[in-house]
């Protein structure tokens, strides 16, 4: 019988290494024929570590299980799917994996990452193939009738990047560079982390993609050092993608050369901004440099360069695979396909949310995150990462989509959704915001570097009471000056998250921590 243990960081921090050893224990006694699998996350962090047991009806899961649950579930007859108190059913019909659109994460948890039969086995390398049969302008004309944009956060379209950097011709622009960023440095993101240690080859697929779409030899994934599980098994997928010929010279009989390797960040956040990413690719401290030239003119080592995010280039294989139509009749409006939304924070149901964008914030939260962890009322959501807005409950109905957020003062970005109850004090949070700036400040331009610390300055007198009005006034000028005035996006979007508090939270503001009743 086979037995699925996940190897995701996430679940590993649960104890599901400890889980697997336990079951294998049991297969090396041989009081059970069982073969344990190590799959990724099917994003159900509530649940983990999950074991799924592959049954004649399904896969059955039961979770979350312990090391100690291992003899007990045995010998209830898990292997055959039989009742117990942790058992969850056919995995395939829980309603929280049911009512997804799983498009780009339609393998992660699913198969073992490093098997390159399942991947295969499951519809990998479809978009590659259908990708090399095709005229580079082709490839790139399909992505951009796809509707995919910059799911880094800025939702740039994918197809006009690209197209930049297939355009540029001539001297100088012999060799061109694929980078992928994987320096997700957003607070209560991970889907990056989640679809590279649970689909790693799909990274390497659309990756392969786009060096033929725009004529580069070679690529660079640049991963946090934070993520070591995800740093270890890109590594292992690309050296086996290069054993199966699905990277080096000759992609799979055609005519395209491509290799790829793995960069290491050293722990900076702005190393996510591409500009500052290429520095550091460059082996240079990551600072972020002017634009322009944006990077798909002159990126890596001056070159043309595509640099998208892990989740733009992991969607791509499926667009090439099945046609643009299929991905563009997702999402509302100007917002296509489909968004991983990572839940996160005082969430009693957190993980992976994949669904067509138009999905409101209420929906997330309370019919997949099941409402708080605490059981408290929730007060506020910051969607976007750090320099997201927070949102209160009377905007809880807007729909996840990029134009509608902007509207409303606020951003999609990655897709973190962090939730928080009516404990939080939203003048703390607000100067969490101006202070992290300050920590992660490259300090190359004035109104990011100076304009954060006096960010925190003025919030302390402001909770303080000294001069409020005249403080009040300060900062707005001061948001002002950050938004107008800063290089990247670092210390242009830090008063997004200040100004949605005050707006939104100003009796936070009027002293102290707010008062629980
Ligand atoms: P941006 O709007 O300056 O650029 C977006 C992308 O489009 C860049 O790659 C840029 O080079 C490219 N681009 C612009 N014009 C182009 C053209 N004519 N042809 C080809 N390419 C073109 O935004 P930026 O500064 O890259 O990103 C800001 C966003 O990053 C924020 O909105 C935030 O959501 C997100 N963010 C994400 C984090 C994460 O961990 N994923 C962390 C922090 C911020
Ligand atoms: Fe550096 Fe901040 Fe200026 Fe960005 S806004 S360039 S992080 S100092």
């Amino acid at each position: 019988t086979l037995v699925y243990v996940p190897r995701d960081s996430a679940a590993r921090s649960v104890g599901a290494d400890e889980v697997a050893a336990r079951l294998q224990q049991a297969a090396d006694q041989g009081e059970f024929d069982l073969h344990v699998v190590r799959n990724g996350s099917r994003g159900m962090l509530w649940l983990e570590p999950l074991v799924e047991v592959v049954t004649e009806q399904g896969r059955i899961g039961y979770g979350p299980v312990t090391a100690d649950d291992v003899p007990g579930l045995l010998a209830a007859g898990m292997l055959d799917g039989a009742d117990h108190p942790l058992r969850l059913g056919l995995i395939d019909r829980l309603p929280w994996l049911a009512r997804q659109n799983r498009v780009t994460f339609a393998r992660v948890g699913v198969i073992d990452p490093l098997s390159p039969q399942d991947y295969l086995a499951h519809g990998g390398l479809r978009g590659l193939r259908s990708a090399l049969a095709r005229e580079p302008a082709d490839v790139v004309a399909e992505v951009t009738d796809s509707g995919l944009r910059g799911r880094g956060g800025a939702g740039f379209p994918a197809g006009i990047k690209w197209k930049t950097v297939l355009d540029c011709q001539g001297a100088g622009a012999e060799t061109k560079f694929v980078c992928c960023n994987a320096d997700e440095g957003d607070s209560g993101t991970f889907a990056d982390r989640m679809v590279m240690e649970g689909d790693p080859f799909l990274l390497i697929e659309g990756m392969a993609i786009a060096a033929h779409a725009v004529g580069a030899g070679e690529g660079y994934v640049y991963i946090r050092s934070e993520y070591p599980d995800a740093i270890a098994t890109m590594r292992a997928a690309i050296g086996i993608a290069r054993e199966q010929g699905w990277l080096g010279r000759k992609i799979l009989g055609s005519s395209l050369d491509f290799d790829l390797h793995v960069r290491v960040g050293a722990g900076a956040y702005i190393c996510g901004e591409e500009t500052s990413m290429l520095e550091s690719l460059e082996g240079k401290r990551g600072m972020v440099r002017a634009k322009p030239p944006i990077p798909a003119i002159e990126g890596l080592f001056g070159k043309p360069t595509v640099v998208n995010n892990v989740l733009t280039l992991t969607t791509v294989p499926v667009v090439l695979a099945d046609g643009a139509k299929a991905y563009q009749d997702l999402g509302v409006g100007r917002s296509r396909g489909t968004q991983v939304f990572q839940l996160g924070g005082n969430i009693k149901r957190g993980g992976i949310v994949e669904t067509a964008f138009g999905i409101t914030l209420r929906e997330l939260i309370e019919d997949y995150g099941g409402g708080s962890l605490s059981g408290r009322p929730i007060r506020a959501v910051q969607v976007g990462g750090p320099l997201g807005a927070y949102l209160p409950e009377a905007q809880f109905d807007l729909p996840m989509d990029y134009e509608a957020f902007a509207e409303a003062g606020a951003m999609l970005g990655h897709g973190g959704v962090v939730v928080f109850d009516d404990s939080v004090d939203m003048a703390a949070q607000a100067r969490f915001a101006m202070e992290f700036c300050a920590e992660e400040s490259c300090g190359k331009c004035t109104p990011c570097r100076v304009g954060s610390v006096r960010g925190v300055e003025v919030i302390d007198k402001i909770v303080a009471g000294t001069h409020r009005d005249e403080n009040l006034a300060l900062l707005e000028d001061l948001c002002d000056l950050m938004t107008d005035g800063s290089l990247c996006a670092m210390g242009g979007l830090t008063p997004m998250p200040v100004r949605s508090a005050l707006a939104h939270f100003p009796d936070d503001f009027l002293g102290g921590r707010r008062l629980l009743e």
